[in-house]
């Protein structure tokens, strides 16, 4: 079809909606671990919510002004399901006015980009666990994000206009060492650059591949874009270090550019996603 020019936003967004409920599947398996038991932790004052929101790439804070409503149920039964979130809970006055709490609110922390999003209001009265599973799915990026149909979503829902992409084997041999190396280079850029991980053996990432103009054997590689203009690079690797991460990126964010997919169509507006 002509309109497989059209850009990554419309491609991610079709992959989002073509593949929601067996993504949504193998995101939570993804974030599933028996053997840990995670607490839903009572904050009482301002300094120790501060420190809980620092130290957790995403947290998650309940702060209710009556916990006798239903969400804060719905609020708790998510703890266990997303085993890498770190959930808190508040009802203590100071708490609330200094994260500037009206009403019964959900907040979203996430150091990657510094973005806290608050559920509030008429969102709050009609959140169930399905909905608010997924808004925690959809947000939860991190220093590396693991693509997928949810947090695609996500990825776009942030004022952050660059994405580097790697993509790589995950059941390859050297995966876990190059993650590493990969997370450490995604901090030298934290709110400037997203660090996205596809993984190449699944099926329906060849889309993502394939957009970038790259072919199996020249996995893995990086990719960068740039959603504002569409514009992108990529670069074939044998391996992740943290200084041929950072000279690409650093490459790119000087302007040196080397492609652009011609679009024949507009840019999907980013409220749509
Ligand atoms: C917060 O919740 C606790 C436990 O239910 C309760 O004892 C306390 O009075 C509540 N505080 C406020 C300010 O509502
Ligand atoms: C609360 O609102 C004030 C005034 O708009 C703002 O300066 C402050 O940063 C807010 N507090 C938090 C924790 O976001």
């Amino acid at each position: 079809m002509e309109d497989t020019q059209s850009g990554y936003l419309v491609l991610l967004l079709v992959f989002a909606c073509g593949l929601a409920p067996e993504v949504a599947a193998a995101a939570e398996e993804f974030s599933d671990d028996p053997d840990a038991t995670q607490q839903l932790v009572w904050l009482t004052d301002v300094p120790s919510t501060i420190e809980f929101i620092a130290a957790a790439e995403v947290a998650i804070i309940g702060f209710f002004q009556d916990l006798e409503i239903p969400i804060v149920s719905v609020f708790q039964s998510m703890v266990q399901q997303f085993q890498d979130v770190s959930f808190g809970i508040s009802n203590n006055s100071e708490v609330l006015s200094y994260y500037n709490i009206t009403g019964n609110t959900i907040s979203l922390f996430r150091l990657v980009d510094n973005e806290q999003l608050n559920l509030e209001g008429a969102d709050i009265e009609s959140m169930d666990a399905t909905k608010l599973s997924r808004f925690i799915h959809i947000n939860s990026l991190r220093f590396v994000t693991e693509y997928n149909a949810m947090t695609v979503l996500g990825l776009f829902n942030t004022m952050i206009e660059i994405h580097l992409l790697l993509m790589m084997n995950k059941a390859s041999p050297e995966y876990e060492e190059n993650l590493h190396r990969y997370q450490t280079a995604a901090k030298l850029f934290q709110g400037k650059i997203l660090f996205v991980l596809v993984d190449s053996s699944l099926k329906e990432n060849g889309k993502v591949v394939s957009y970038f103009k790259l072919k199996e054997t020249q996995l893995p590689a990086l990719a960068i874009y740039r959603t504002l203009d569409d514009k992108w690079d990529t670069l074939s690797i044998a391996e992740v270090t943290v200084e041929q991460v950072q000279d690409f990126c650093e490459g790119f964010l000087k302007g040196k550019v080397l492609k652009e997919n011609h679009k024949l169509e507009e840019k999907t507006p980013k409220e749509e996603l």
